[in-house]
């Protein structure tokens, strides 16, 4: 069938907005320009920002379907857009660290830059309104969020994820330093990976400058944020050529 994307606006969120399309198990993604952080009390818009966001997530979802890992993502139809399964999102956020920095070192007081033993996988609750909490496995379990055998699956994945990515990364330069990533389930119980994977929601160093490339240049103001993703876009087109 050929997707088109209906009028009718399903969901409009900090980055992205959600529309219907001919196909009630397809949606129709597309990226904004606008930058929030800390839940949304910095925001900015940036020409261009959501044609790199765009394009870089469909570039890794690709690579994530292409190394069986289920998602949501169908195909790119445009420089702001895809296409990608209806999903039920799990209000967790998943996030794996490989280098201590963020929320970590300011939580535990834990030094920056610091190469951990394996990489440290948090849960946070998915709730605008409560700032996205850090929450255990038995809150996850307890308050219905997910289940056992979800959860486990969840783990799996977002471990093999940041395999995956940490050795792409590496190839063009990159150190994988953190990223979130969010799951769902199709409407036929499969559970997916969904939402982004880009420098919104990633931390990516320069292996040799130690250069920040990612929206912390954006949350600490340290300028040229969208030459920051353009070069993420472009390293990662070298890295299939
Ligand atoms: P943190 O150090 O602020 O907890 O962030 C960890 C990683 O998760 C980092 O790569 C940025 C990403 N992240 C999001 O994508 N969305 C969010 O709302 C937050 C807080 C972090
Ligand atoms: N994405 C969150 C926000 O929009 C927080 C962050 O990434 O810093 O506020």
């Amino acid at each position: 069938m050929n997707i088109q994307p209906s009028t009718n606006l399903l969901y409009e969120g900090k980055a992205k907005k959600l529309f219907a399309t001919n196909d009630p198990e397809i949606l129709w993604v597309e990226y904004k320009n606008s930058l929030t952080a800390f839940n949304g009390q910095l925001k900015d818009s940036l020409t261009g920002k959501g044609a790199l966001t765009n394009q870089i997530s469909c570039f890794l979802f690709d690579q994530m379907n292409k190394n069986d890992i289920p998602t949501h993502f169908v195909e790119q139809t445009g420089e702001l857009t895809h296409i990608a399964k209806k999903v039920e999102i799990i209000p967790l956020e998943v996030v794996i660290r490989n280098l201590t920095t963020g929320s970590l070192c300011k939580r535990l007081g834990i030094k920056e830059k610091i190469r951990l033993p394996r990489p440290l996988l948090e849960l946070y609750y998915k709730d605008d309104d409560l700032g996205d909490p850090f929450v255990s496995d038995e809150h996850a379990l307890l308050f219905g969020w997910s289940n056992e055998n979800d959860l486990s699956e969840v783990k799996r994945m977002a471990l093999k994820i940041n395999t995956i990515l940490g050795e792409l990364f590496d190839s063009i330069g990159i150190i994988l330093v953190d990223f979130k990533l969010e799951f769902g389930k199709t409407s036929d119980g499969k559970l997916v990976l969904a939402d982004e994977i880009s420098p919104d929601t990633c931390r990516f160093w320069d292996k040799d400058t130690m250069e920040k490339l990612d929206k912390d240049r954006f949350r600490q103001d340290l300028g040229d944020v969208l030459g920051a993703y353009q070069e993420i876009f472009n390293r990662l087109q070298d890295a299939i050529k």
